[in-house]
């Protein structure tokens, strides 16, 4: 019989939630200068987190922070109750941290099938797959992509790339996806279609979410959690339900 947690005994709760990313007190940036300051947050295995904050606060410098493209200055970050503070990119992404890119990042000369291949090398892992080497539940999340295999990624629409660059990031079956503005610049039927998928692959994968997001309604929807920053620090977190006007006034209007 497996023990339950110390967790599980004190709360007698079987959802009680369990930290897969922390976050504590760390400062990055890009060279000398700290963009990040004393930066807190956990995410709990299956949240979805959204991470809001006006123009150049440090959101995808958090994001970079996280996956390794950005290196604390100090503080620390532990992931899957391991300490990755100093691991290389790569190994995050073996871990299972997948990064979704501001801009979305595709190749474009490349084939969207091509594309998708990249996300398994991202990896190290071997897919269970048929044919042609994409496991067939990414076209059960994104149908439009077996449409479109040998397409090149770049003559996609916007919402059709951010699709594939989702896609690509699910390849490495990630515990966690950080998506940094999955709808900007996206027409309101394809922004609709991401926030399903994001929420299927949250509920039928387990998949953890973190989104960087601008469009609050959409953040709403989608996140339980919330997460505000402000001059490189996180200012408020909460449930979306108490994300209240106040707060968007006084952290997000322009
Ligand atoms: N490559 C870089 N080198 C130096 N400074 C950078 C670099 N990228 C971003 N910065 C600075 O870091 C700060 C935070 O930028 P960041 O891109 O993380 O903000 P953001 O919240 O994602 O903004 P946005 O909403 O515009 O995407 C800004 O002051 C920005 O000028
Ligand atoms: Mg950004």
């Amino acid at each position: 019989m497996k023990q339950s947690t110390p967790l599980l005994e004190k709360n007698g709760d079987m959802t009680a939630a369990q930290p897969l990313l922390e976050l504590n007190n760390v400062v990055a940036g890009y060279g000398p200068t700290p963009v990040l300051f004393d930066v807190n947050m956990t995410i709990n295995q299956g949240d979805i987190a959204c991470l809001l904050g006006r123009n150049g606060v440090g959101k995808t410098t958090l994001l970079r922070t996280v996956i390794g493209l950005n290196r604390p200055e100090s503080g620390s970050i532990s992931f899957d109750g391991q300490e990755i503070t100093k691991a290389p990119t790569y190994q995050r992404a073996r871990k299972g941290i997948a990064y979704i890119p501001q801009g979305r990042e595709i190749i474009p000369y490349l084939s969207v099938l091509d594309n998708l291949k990249m996300g398994l090398s991202a990896s190290g892992k071997k897919a269970r797959t048929k044919g042609n080497g994409i496991p067939t539940e990414i076209f059960d999340f994104f149908p439009m992509l077996n449409e479109h295999l040998s397409r090149q990624g770049g003559l996609l629409s916007g919402g059709q790339q951010q699709q594939l660059a989702i896609a690509r990031g699910l390849m490495c079956e990630p515990k966690i996806m950080l998506l940094d503005e999955p709808t900007e610049g996206i027409q309101p039927s394809i922004v609709q279609e991401i926030e399903d998928t994001l929420r299927r692959i949250n509920q039928e994968k387990g998949i953890t979410i973190v989104v960087v997001e601008q469009k609050i309604e959409f953040a709403r929807k989608l996140a339980q959690k919330f997460f505000i920053m402000k001059k490189g620090s996180i200012v408020e977190k909460g449930t979306t339900n108490q994300l209240s006007d106040a707060l968007l006034q006084k952290y997000l209007a322009v």
